[in-house]
């Protein structure tokens, strides 16, 4: 696989820092990159329920999707966690849907980075081609 993009690290590792994450104080950010080039980052954010959070990958995602991109080639996530953090389960069915089977960078500002693809993070998913 290809190298961790380090422009997205560096976007991702940036919007970390606007992570809104009192209850957790697990930062998380994200890079995505559209087809054209792109970048759209987004970060964590929490609140009292704790169930309506939205974690840093969706949020990415849908800043980009309102903003009319359709179409990704990569994501970038960073968290300060001593293993680099995987996508959530919600995150990985929105991901696979709207991003197809790209590659998630993983990569923990403490030094470690680990790479997949969603087909690997997420395989035997239903999407639109079961309906
Ligand atoms: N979180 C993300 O933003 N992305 C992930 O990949 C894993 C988890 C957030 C959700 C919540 O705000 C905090 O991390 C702890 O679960």
């Amino acid at each position: 696989m290809t190298d961790i993009p380090e422009d997205l690290v560096e976007q991702a590792t940036r919007v970390r820092e606007n992570a809104v994450a009192d209850f957790s104080k697990f930062k998380v950010g994200a890079a995505l990159r559209t087809e054209g080039g792109d970048i759209f980052t987004g970060c964590n954010v929490e609140n009292a329920t704790l169930g309506l959070t939205v974690c840093a990958e969706r949020v990415a995602l849908w800043k980009a999707l309102s903003e009319g991109a359709r179409a990704f080639t990569e994501i970038v996530v960073v968290t300060a966690a001593d293993e680099p953090t995987p996508p959530c389960g919600a995150c990985r069915q929105l991901l696979w849907e709207f991003c197809g089977d790209i590659p998630v960078y993983m990569v923990s500002t403490k030094g470690k980075t680990d790479t997949m693809k969603m087909s690997e993070l997420f395989p035997r998913a239903f999407d639109k081609s079961d309906l």
